[in-house]
């Protein structure tokens, strides 16, 4: 679904009075501006000139990819809106202050519904409300201000109202509101509730915040992605990027007899490299699955490996016992027998190491590397959290994956073909 039609024009609110509250969208409108506002109102919209969708995180922090200000005395429209669409559940879509102590808003997903966060002088809460938006989908959102009350709507359904959250107060000509898109302006852990991570991997077009008449400054900073792309759901490891586990915080291994599984949804690959490896950081490899010439292959420290031909839809699964690792894919399957007196025990003591890791993607000093896109990662037979992993690249994709493994490498710096 690439295009909804023409949004609705923004709403340019005329305020009754008497006038409103600072707190983000929440502004006061002088009386001498508003006939100034009905005109505009009737200005067309001009859609030609929408700047591309852009990708919600950036490089490597946890900074927003856009930070407006604008002066809160000048501005008259009270309203933002936006399309967004992602597969992600959780993360910040935009946040906006005039002083991130006690006078801030934040518009997120939490289990892929809209989630407000809010802490002013009126009103401090959290609410969730609305249906889920992290189907892949565009979808429209608006937030206003109306007299005492938020209001949010999504696809234009009117979803919160949230009344006797704003009053009035004087506003001092110096005090500036900013907006930030993609991330917070302090710690996520400055939110009321947490979002974890607060960083969310989704697109945003059609951004109309507040009133670009009392636009101060705009900074943004490069998105590590475009959202040019068509895209799917899943996990993406451009080539070079990893993410590191500990064994010990990741379901453990069956005991007498020993037996470890693990299961690969491989949707997209290309290149050649490391998918998975256990070992320790001065040793990765001491069992290791690696993409070669289109075939997926198992090799076990130095010694002689087995391999697979490389097919997309199907699970990998992996089995690890004292004296066999067993690698099969729908009805196809290869043993690769351990030494008994050697590799074997070698193996399952990496758990009672603290530096036994699990390794996804490109191995420390690996290059080139394999990109793929996963659907997901079972360790026996539960699924993996990423946000669980010890460290993670940055540019990983946490939660889409584009449509051919080539293609991710059209967009980002860290892709190399
Ligand atoms: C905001 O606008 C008011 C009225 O135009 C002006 O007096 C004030 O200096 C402006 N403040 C900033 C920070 O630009």
């Amino acid at each position: 679904m690439e295009s909804r039609g023409p949004l609705p024009t923004s709403c340019w609110l005329l305020l009754p009075l008497p006038l409103l509250p600072p707190l983000l969208l929440l502004l006061p409108l002088p009386p001498h501006t508003r006939q100034g506002l009905a005109l505009r109102h009737i200005l067309p919209t001009q859609r030609a000139q929408d700047p591309p969708a852009m990708h919600l995180s950036n490089g490597p922090g946890q900074e927003p990819v856009t930070v407006l200000t604008f002066n809160l005395s000048r501005v008259a429209k009270t309203s933002s809106s936006f399309e967004v669409q992602t597969w992600d559940q959780e993360g910040v879509i935009f946040y906006g202050d005039t002083n991130p102590k006690d006078d801030w808003f934040m518009l997120g997903l939490r289990d892929g519904r809209p989630e407000i966060q809010m802490h002013s002088h009126w009103a401090q809460l959290t609410v969730g409300a609305g249906p889920r938006l992290d189907d892949g989908r565009w979808h429209q959102v608006k937030i206003r201000n109306h007299g005492d009350s938020v209001l949010l709507e999504v696809d234009g359904e009117m979803v919160l109202h949230l009344r006797q959250v704003s009053g009035s107060l004087n506003i001092k000509p110096q005090t500036i509101m900013r907006i930030a898109v993609g991330g917070l302006l302090f710690p996520p852990s400055s939110l009321r509730l947490p979002l974890v991570p607060a960083l969310m991997d989704g697109c945003l077009r059609r951004g109309s915040w507040l009133d670009p008449q009392a636009q101060i400054s705009a900074s943004t900073l490069t998105s590590l992605r475009s959202c040019g792309l068509e895209l799917q759901p899943g996990l993406f490891f451009p080539s070079g990027t990893h993410t590191e586990f500990s064994l010990q915080d990741i379901p453990q291994p069956y005991t007498e007899p020993w037996a470890f599984s693990l299961d690969l949804g491989l949707k997209l690959a290309a290149g050649s490299g490391h998918l998975l490896a256990l070992g320790t950081p001065e040793n990765p490899s001491w069992l290791s699955l690696h993409l070669q010439d289109q075939k997926v292959v198992l090799s076990a420290g130095s010694g002689p490996g087995l391999d697979l031909p490389l097919v997309m839809g199907l699970p990998l699964q992996l089995k690890l016992g004292m004296s066999r690792v067993v690698l099969s894919q729908g009805p196809k399957t290869e043993v690769l027998a351990l030494p008994p007196l050697g590799l074997g025990p070698l193996i399952s003591s990496l758990w009672a190491q603290s530096e036994g890791h699990l390794f996804l993607g490109a191995l420390p000093g690996e290059d080139p590397s394999a990109s793929f896109c996963l659907d997901g990662l079972w360790v026996q037979g539960q699924k993996l959290d990423m946000d669980q992993a010890l460290s993670r690249s940055q540019d990983i994709w946490t939660h889409s994956c584009p449509q051919s493994p080539g293609k991710g490498t059209d967009t980002s710096q860290s892709i190399p073909t």
